[in-house]
């Protein structure tokens, strides 16, 4: 009562002199999107719509020159707003709708002020002008990501916070957005990104790609990945299937694009249609990366995959791309998901029963550390990737199909992506995606499954 008086007062008073919120000197967007794991990813007060990103790498000299043009929307008055961007590369200048705008640059946190506020609920362009000579990220968990330097080029993979170290942008994985690539380098050299190859050129001994990602993205699943690469850009099942592949990999790689068609027909049919309209594969030597990751319509490997990473990675198209989690603890929505497609791709061309993989699994003893880690919320950034994620995550899948039985299972999961698609989701989405479907209490499942630590009881 006390309060709401003087909060009346405080608005009676400052009316008069403040006509609108807007023109306040004080309303910045925040400077993180509120992920627990990640506090500072992300940006509040705006959403942004569209990148234009135009780069030029040499990766003799590894200077990045870039310009990233933001086309965005204000979801509150903004006096200031935040871009998230490594230290390690300089800004040159800062516009908003054209016009300068001053900017400062602290830890990863590029904050701006345009000439005059945004208002609430306004299309805005900013664009910022950079450069330096990027470096990856060092995870949580030890690995590496973000611009992560080869011998001739980079491997790029941005999963959870690599995004920053190449481009400006709100980083966190609720903000999607449509991207255009245009990359320049030595002609010696192929620039490869996600989505289409819509034009390449050279001129004096340089060659400009252009790529363009159409349905939304969040920036974790982009890429730029420039090497001495033979690229292909062949049709399969229907599908645009645009393969990049470095000349050490050549051979094992030989059939590469064809291999995608039966195990985008068969997700297909298990998931609902293919939710991109291109798909692809990036096959890079990167000393030191143990890991391959689902970047959008063009997941990108260490070394040529066999069909378990192949059907992983494909099968986050649909798990992780197209329905994206709305936070990081989240993280079982993406690989639990694509670590039971594996399973299934893999009873289904006759290597390994399901019920083999789900019983290997589960043979883990009770003493397991294994068991200790929930996949409902592994905890912290740095057990984002447990095996707990993903291995409970699959089982936790196979009980629940278990338990409704298959025509209500798949029936979920093709809801669940016809419902979220190109946007995001929460566990507690899909658990009560998962009652009203089946119709069923499946309360005690989940929690002993998702939510408490300890091996569950069959
Ligand atoms: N999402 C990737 C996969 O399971 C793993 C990414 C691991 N990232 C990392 N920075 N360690 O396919
Ligand atoms: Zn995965």
């Amino acid at each position: 009562m006390k309060r709401l008086l003087a909060l009346t007062t405080a608005i009676a008073i400052a009316l008069p002199f403040t006509p609108a919120a807007a023109d306040s000197p004080d309303s910045p967007g925040s400077q993180g999107a509120g992920d627990p794991y990640f506090p500072l990813q992300g940006n509040g007060g705006y959403d942004a719509r569209h990148y234009d990103l135009t780069l030029d790498y040499d990766p003799g000299t590894r200077v990045l020159k870039g310009t990233a043009t933001i086309s965005a929307r204000s979801t509150q008055a903004l006096s200031r707003f935040n871009l998230d961007l490594s230290k390690t590369l300089t800004v040159a200048s800062v516009t908003v709708d054209g016009t300068a705008a001053r900017f400062t640059h602290e830890g990863d946190e590029l904050a701006v002020s345009p000439a005059s506020a945004i208002a609430a609920g306004k299309p805005f362009t900013v664009a910022v002008a950079y450069a330096g000579k990027p470096t990856h990220i060092v995870d949580p968990d030890g690995s590496k990501e973000g611009w992560i330097r080869t011998p001739d080029g980079v491997f790029n993979a941005n999963e959870p916070e690599g995004a920053k170290s190449w481009y400006p942008g709100n980083h966190h994985l609720t903000d999607k957005a449509g991207y255009r690539f245009t990359v320049t380098v030595p002609s010696d050299r192929v620039a490869v990104a996600n989505g289409s190859l819509v034009s390449q050129n050279t001129a004096m001994g340089r060659t400009t790609y252009v790529w363009v990602a159409k349905e939304p993205m969040a920036s974790y699943l982009t890429t730029v990945s420039i090497g001495d690469f033979t690229l292909t850009d062949t049709t399969v099942g229907g599908l645009r299937t645009i393969v990049a592949v470095d000349p050490e990999h050549a051979a094992a790689a030989k059939n590469l694009a064809q291999r995608h068609g039966p195990v985008l027909a068969y997700f297909s049919g298990l998931f609902g249609p293919y939710p991109f309209s291109t798909t692809g594969a990036i096959v890079d030597n990167a000393p030191g990366v143990g890991y391959a990751l689902e970047s959008q319509t063009r997941p990108i490997y260490p070394k040529v995959p066999d069909e378990v990473l192949l059907s992983h990675e494909l099968a986050h198209q649909w798990f992780g791309d197209a329905v994206t989690p709305e936070r990081w603890k989240d993280i079982w929505l993406n690989e639990g998901f694509a670590t039971y497609a594996e399973w299934m791709w893999a009873d289904k061309r006759g290597a390994t029963p399901l019920s083999t993989a789900f019983s290997r699994a589960y043979a883990r003893t009770a003493d397991d550390r294994f068991w200790q880690i929930p996949p409902a919320d592994p905890g912290n950034a740095k057990q984002l990737f447990k095996d707990a994620v993903y291995v409970r995550g699959a089982m936790t899948l196979h009980v629940l199909r278990k338990e409704v039985g298959d025509k209500a299972f798949f029936t979920i999961l093709r809801t669940w992506v016809a419902d979220h698609k190109y946007g995001n989701a929460s566990t507690a989405d899909f658990v009560a995606l998962s009652k009203k479907i089946s119709g069923k209490p499946l309360d005690a499942l989940f929690d002993a499954w998702l939510v408490k630590p300890g091996k569950p009881a069959l």
